[in-house]
């Protein structure tokens, strides 16, 4: 849905000046003004919904405008900048590359993309192989849902196409990752005798409180899909809105549900990949190894790398030049992911965010209990959290206080991107991998006076 405009009129707010934040104008900044209507009268209008801050430069864990504001970052884009703004590893990979004159080489080999591909192979458990390297999330999940189509036709014929995947997932924004999605907007196109995406209850125990894969299975039955006709199950790790992982013991029935009915299981790691979540991959804490992985956000730090990981068997179906990117491994991008990559393991970004992981929780819970009853439910695993604002005692989205959080949080020098998920009412708390304790509880305790004030 769409998420409430932030208006481009300055407001006067309170100065701000600590270690990592500052701000010293109206918000938004009235120079910034010109720039910001500019874009919203020429581009479509769903790019004019984050908040009015012109961003120009970053380090670490800071964003700033050209007018003498500094944010703590909280959004890391959307999840991306794992090892925050600027970081000079990945400054000096990206201008080697470009003043290599390499910036582009379609599907000719580089020696960059051998070893970025190496790198991230090395990462893989068994019996995940090969890695397809792409530019989007979106693309990757197609990727997915293309190659499990595939593979069913093989084993199962024409009517072993269903992608089962989870009400409120989501997977992108092209249109088979939106099929995946449950997009309401395409329902029409998921109905019919035989629909071809098929979503199930995501097992999250708070609209969903039965979190039993009896559920999964029921609901399939209940929407007339014979197991045999699936050829894939796709399902996030945690989804958006919610920050609270599948639970284990689910993820383990759905792999033996996969192998029994020769389904592929497909893991949308496009958020929870390479470190989010404290371990490696969302699937790493859940006991199971998917068939297929996507891939995204976060491979790169901030350049667009997405990436398919996958098991021999499933990346061996189509011939040279049959599955393609013009953009795939990209040298730039690539040089990129591999020095986040390797910051993220020089530097501890993963042991970082497991150590951090129970301060964010505490923060959260705080904020919760600030809020006095507007935020309905919050989760945290690793470095995402998610709070969601709900209607007293019911579990409807309430969007306003959610807006508005996201709203004074900037105005106090917290970058936070617009709320997401069911209705809008979740704020999303995903500062890069590299924070430090001291800006974390900063940034939190901010938080936690704006929702004792919603
Ligand atoms: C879980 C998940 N899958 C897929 C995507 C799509 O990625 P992209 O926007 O890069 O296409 C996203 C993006 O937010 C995502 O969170």
């Amino acid at each position: 849905m769409a998420t409430k405009e932030f208006p481009l009129v300055p407001e006067d707010v309170a100065p701000v000046k600590t270690k990592y934040r500052t701000i010293c104008t109206q918000i938004p900044t009235p120079k910034s003004v010109g720039l910001l209507k500019r874009l919203r009268d020429l581009e479509p209008r769903s790019m004019g919904g984050q908040p009015p801050i012109v961003w120009d430069h970053g380090q670490g864990f800071t964003i700033s405008d050209a007018y003498g504001n500094t944010w703590l970052d909280f959004s890391s884009g959307v999840l991306v900048t794992s090892s925050g703004h600027g970081h000079p590893k990945i400054v000096k990979a990206i201008a080697d590359m470009a003043n290599q004159g390499m910036y582009h080489s379609y599907c000719f080999v580089t020696e960059i993309r051998v070893k970025l591909v190496e790198k991230i192979t090395a990462m893989l458990p068994a019996p995940l192989k090969r890695v397809f390297l792409l530019t989007t999330g979106s693309e990757a999940t197609e990727c997915c849902i293309k190659l499990a189509r595939t593979k069913g036709q093989q084993v199962g014929g024409e009517k072993k196409n269903i992608i089962v995947s989870f009400e409120n997932g989501f997977h992108g924004r092209s249109m088979g990752a939106q099929l995946a999605g449950g997009s309401a907007a395409l329902k029409s196109w998921l109905g019919g005798e035989h629909p071809e995406f098929v979503q199930v209850p995501f097992p999250e125990g708070f609209r969903q409180e039965d979190t039993s894969f009896d559920v999964f299975v029921k609901t399939l039955a209940e929407r007339g899909v014979n197991p045999d006709d699936v050829c894939g199950v796709m399902g996030e790790t945690f989804q958006g809105c919610n920050a609270t992982l599948m639970p284990a013991d689910y993820a383990q029935k759905i792999r033996a549900w996969c192998d029994e009915h020769k389904a592929v299981m497909i893991s949308d790691e496009v958020q929870a990949g390479f470190g989010r979540t404290g371990k490696p991959f969302g699937f790493s804490h859940l006991g199971v190894v998917p068939d297929l992985v996507a891939c995204g956000k976060s491979i790169s730090g901030g350049m667009p790398v997405s990436a398919v990981l996958g098991t021999e068997e499933l990346m061996s179906m189509y011939g040279p030049g049959e599955m393609t990117s013009t953009h795939s491994a990209n040298p730039v991008c690539s040089a990129a992911a591999l020095a986040n990559l390797e910051v993220v393991e020089s530097e501890g970004l993963i042991e970082n965010t497991a150590k951090l992981a129970p301060v964010l929780a505490d923060g959260c819970e705080r904020i919760t209990k600030a809020s006095g009853g507007k935020i309905g439910r919050w989760a945290s695993t690793g470095l995402v959290g998610a709070l969601q604002f709900t209607k007293p005692g019911t579990t409807d989205p309430d969007p306003e206080p959610a807006w508005q959080l996201v709203h004074r949080a900037v105005q106090q020098g917290v970058m936070l991107f617009a709320p997401v998920g069911i209705g809008g009412c979740a704020v999303k708390i995903c500062p890069p991998l590299l924070i430090n304790e001291e800006g974390l509880r900063e940034g939190l305790e901010v938080l936690e006076k704006i929702a004792t004030d919603l």
